[in-house]
């Protein structure tokens, strides 16, 4: 039985066309950063800080705590929004932006009042068009009426006037732009290429200036919980550790593919493919499910029961993270699919550090051997020694990622591979 539950990022599923001033107030938009302005900075971000927000972006970093890093010194402070969203199977913040672009602006809002930004941006990856044009539309609609600007109409907690201009800057699509430090350099004008931390963006980062950087889901759950407050928010998910809204993502073999905004931590992944994705589209088994796009160990059709959340999803051997769910059926060659994410990973490689650009290099040649039906046992152990000499010796997680199909593959179907180097014979086809 699907859950009962109203859902607040997304409340119009199914709408396609963008919601206006007039409507989002009309359903008590903005009321949330007027009380955030009746409060301190500090007072707000201890708001988002108790309500357990994490971040929506993969790393699911506390994201209160996250606002606490800025230093309180006088000059400029940056508030950008991450909507790169070039994770494979990830569609999330587009939709929000297309359809719900007041949400994301009041929480833009909220969060650049709480760390003291008075220019914020959005880094929008360049296919995304149309979500681009919505935001500048709202953000025009912000401006006649007073709720942007330099300054607003409106008033802060001490009684001087609310600043915010916020930029809406489309990038040129790659996806490395989605980490924070590579994102920051393509915002600057450089190649996207990630920075060695620290100094972590919070203290030096969009112009060498204290910078918080946030998803576009991150943002939009804060005008909830300063309108309605923090028990309210805990209400939703299952608290302590795995509060609020998600929006899970899900393609693949499923007959109904879509955005699915749940609350974290009330059902089961099996649940979740076969009461809200219809089951398998072929009504062969499940075989496998990336949990985060292709940037986390694959999970085993063994861990269907796992609960969708953090918490979850991570006792299952792998990652919430974007929350973009990909499934897959029992015809899915694992070590074929492996080494589709591999040449993904090999691509998107910014090349800076050598076990990235070499190691994703060495993965992809020697997968394709293997595919190629030319591998040897010892490939095996190759693909696992190369995998170790990457993971945690690289600038930033995509060296990480690039092991998580290898060495997840390796583990739950060897036999994939096994296969394809002679060392077993296929039952089902003889
Ligand atoms: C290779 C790579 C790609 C990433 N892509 C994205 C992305 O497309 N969108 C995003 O929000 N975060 C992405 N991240 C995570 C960001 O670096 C950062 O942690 C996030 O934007 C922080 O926001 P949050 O705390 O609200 O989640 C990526 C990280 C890495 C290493
Ligand atoms: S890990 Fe890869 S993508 Fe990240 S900085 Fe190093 S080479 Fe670039």
């Amino acid at each position: 039985m699907p859950l009962d539950y109203q859902p607040i990022l997304l409340p119009n599923p199914g709408r396609t066309t963008a919601v206006t001033l007039v409507e989002y107030e009309a359903r008590g938009g903005y009321a949330g950063l007027k009380k955030a302005l009746e409060k301190t900075p500090d007072e707000v971000t201890a708001v988002v800080k108790d309500a357990g927000l994490k971040g929506r972006g993969g790393a699911g970093f506390p994201t209160g705590l996250k606002w606490s890093f800025v230093p309180k010194m006088p000059g400029p402070k940056y508030l950008v929004v991450n909507a790169d969203e070039s994770e494979p199977g990830t569609f999330k913040d587009r939709d929000i932006m297309e359809v719900e672009p007041h949400t994301l602006i009041e929480g833009v809002a909220i969060g650049s009042y709480a760390i003291g930004c008075e220019l914020a941006f959005i880094y929008i990856r360049g296919e995304y068009t149309v979500a681009g044009d919505r935001l500048n539309a709202a953000l025009a609609e912000c401006k006649k009426a007073g709720l942007l600007g330099q300054p607003s109409q409106l008033k802060k907690a001490d009684g001087t006037p609310f600043v915010l201009d916020i930029i809406v800057f489309l990038g040129a699509g790659a996806y490395i732009c989605g980490e924070e430090t590579a994102l920051i350099e393509s915002l600057e004008g450089s190649r996207p290429m990630p920075r060695s931390r620290p100094p972590f963006p919070a203290v030096a980062g969009l112009y060498m200036r204290p910078t918080v950087v946030n998803n576009v889901e991150t943002m939009a759950n804060v005008p909830f919980i300063l309108d309605k407050g923090v028990d309210a928010y805990k209400a939703i998910g299952n608290p302590p550790n795995n509060t609020g809204p998600k929006i899970f993502c899900l393609s693949g073999h499923v007959k109904k593919p879509g955005n699915y905004e749940l609350p974290l931590g009330k059902i089961t992944l099996r649940q979740f493919i076969e009461e809200y994705g219809g089951g398998t589209p072929s009504g062969r088994p499940v075989k496998a499910v990336l949990p985060a796009g292709v940037s986390a160990p694959i999970i085993h059709s063994s861990q269907l029961d796992a609960v969708m959340d953090y918490d979850g999803i991570k006792g299952a051997g792998s990652m919430l993270g974007s929350a973009s769910f990909i499934v897959m059926d029992d015809s899915v060659d694992m070590a074929w699919a492996a080494t589709r994410m591999v040449e993904f990973f090999r691509h998107e490689s910014c090349g800076k550090c050598t076990p990235c650009r070499e190691g994703t290099n060495w993965l992809e040649k020697t997968m394709f051997r293997i595919l190629e039906g030319k591998g040897k046992e010892s490939d095996l152990e190759t693909l696992q020694f190369v995998s170790k000499q990457i993971a945690g010796n690289t600038l930033c997680a995509l060296g990480d990622f690039a092991t998580s199909p290898v060495t997840s593959s390796l583990k739950h179907f060897k036999d994939d591979y096994l296969l394809r180097i002679g060392k077993k014979s296929d039952r089902a086809a003889e």
